[in-house]
């Protein structure tokens, strides 16, 4: 019987592209009107899925990929993703190397795609041996009927684009189209654009949108290669031009930071519905710019690249975006600033005495912490910690239907506010959790983690 992964052509793969444009309505874009054409709806929820079957296919045509043959590549998940619904449809194997700055819900779907995920360093540039690019092009030596993709020297990446993308949003803007506004990754996409309307509307100016670290908008503007920063948007943003970008038809540029990203893409949620990735804030908020800044009607085209569901831990989560510096909240210069899940936020996680230690249990370990205070209405009784659990469960399931009250600890010594950091470490040295608390009730706990994010928050 024939294999049929490789027998037929995977009827999803006549999914990719032909996404819709949908018009921006809840936004000022001032005398413009701006479309967004939605990548997300690719059926690996991402414009890289075009690039996946574009590039797999061409070098099954050449022969470059054989069948039984290894897919390779250096990516920031969502090329991976692409690749790994082509090559996996097709019966490949595949093998991926990919920043571990990587949202995880990226790498779980690629691992649960069959795909192969090596982790690099995010914190490393082009020409390290540990950059993932490098790592995937030494990874792809060692294996062999390996063939490297290769996104950022490969033309068909480009073709795709030209091919595809270009005709697609000509089409749906009626033979329109004054500005594009998109981010470079691999240059790819603005590459393919660029030819494709220097070929049927030269007049079509391109905006990149970039995000602030990365040295794209800076040499756009001035001819130099700056310093290179860091950035937490995802899948654009560089620390070298790529050889397959053509930034000639640019005609603007605009450096994004990462807190104006996040919280553009979280506004187009609410406003429009639109569940995008961090890379869409970073595009929508140069498009909106670009739009407002113009004297006479334009019509703009930008992009939503991927899924927002692919960051739902980290760009639509409060608690990480706090963490990370990207969300503000009320600060009062004491102890109350280090708590990561504040009381008065409605962010504690608790439990009553009443609960059983199971319930406990599971709160811990969805919240991802390791202790929980227990509280009666807003009054705190006590705390309850891993140790707690397993001196009372004494290796017997059956104890997991106990109430937390028998468990808990409720000798609790309590930190003021304005104790200062000293009096909190010395809480911490003796390995307890320190309990904020003054006369209006308790406010939040603070952790070693929590002192130790406060610290990293303090570097920057
Ligand atoms: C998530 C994401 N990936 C990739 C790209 C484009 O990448 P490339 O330059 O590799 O075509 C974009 C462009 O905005 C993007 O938002």
């Amino acid at each position: 019987m024939p294999d049929t992964r490789t027998a037929t052509r995977p009827a999803v793969l006549d999914l990719i592209g032909n996404t819709p444009l949908v018009e921006v309505t809840r936004f000022d874009t001032g005398p413009c009107r701006l479309f967004l054409k939605l990548e997300l709806q690719n059926p690996g929820g991402s414009i890289k899925d075009r690039i996946g079957v574009a590039m797999i296919e061409d070098a099954e045509r050449d022969g470059r990929l054989l069948p039984g043959g290894t897919v390779v590549e250096a990516t920031a998940g969502n090329t991976g993703l692409g690749l790994a619904l082509v090559a996996r449809a097709k019966g490949y194997r595949v093998v991926l190397v990919v920043p571990d700055k990587m949202s995880p819900e990226k790498v779980l779907h690629l691992k649960a795609m069959g795909a192969e995920v090596h982790m690099a360093r995010s914190d490393v540039g082009k020409g390290h041996a540990e950059y993932y690019q490098e790592r995937a092009a030494a990874l792809s030596a060692t294996i062999p009927g390996a063939w490297f993709a290769d996104q950022f020297n490969n033309p068909t990446n480009a073709l795709a684009h030209e091919t595809g993308t270009g005709p697609e949003i000509w089409a749906q803007m009626g033979h329109d189209v004054d500005a594009i506004v998109c981010g470079v990754g691999s240059g790819g996409t603005l590459a393919g654009l660029t030819t494709f309307f220097k070929r049927v509307s030269p007049s079509t100016a391109f905006v990149l949108a970039d995000p602030a670290g990365s040295i794209l908008c800076d040499y756009i503007k001035t001819g130099v290669i700056g310093p290179v920063g860091s950035w937490a948007v995802e899948g654009i943003g560089e620390d070298f031009i790529p050889s397959i970008a053509d930034l000639s038809g640019v005609r603007a540029a605009y450096s994004i930071g990462d807190e104006e990203s996040f919280a553009t893409a979280r506004e187009l949620l609410k406003r429009e519905g639109i569940a995008g990735g961090s890379s869409t804030g970073t595009l929508l908020a140069s498009a909106l710019r670009y739009c407002r800044e113009q004297t006479t009607a334009k019509r703009v085209v930008s992009f939503v690249c991927d899924t927002g569901t692919r960051y739902l831990s980290k760009v639509y989560n409060d608690q990480w975006m706090v963490d990370a510096g990207l969300l503000a909240r009320p600060r009062y210069g004491d102890l109350r600033d280090l708590i990561s899940r504040r009381n008065e936020d409605g962010g504690v996680v608790s439990v009553t005495p009443a609960d059983t230690l199971l319930v406990a249990f599971q709160r811990m370990r969805a919240a991802e912490v390791s202790q929980l205070p227990v509280l009666e209405g807003t009054r705190l009784v006590g705390v309850i910690d891993e140790t707690d659990l397993l001196l009372r469960l004494r290796g017997s399931a059956a104890h997991f239907h106990d109430t937390v009250s028998g468990a808990m600890s409720s000798a609790l010594e309590t930190l003021l506010p304005d104790a200062g950091i000293d009096a909190l470490q010395r809480v911490l040295d003796r390995g307890l959790v320190a309990i904020i608390a003054d006369a209006s009730g308790f406010h939040g706990l603070v952790t070693r983690f929590d002192l130790l994010q406060h610290l990293r928050r303090s570097l920057a």
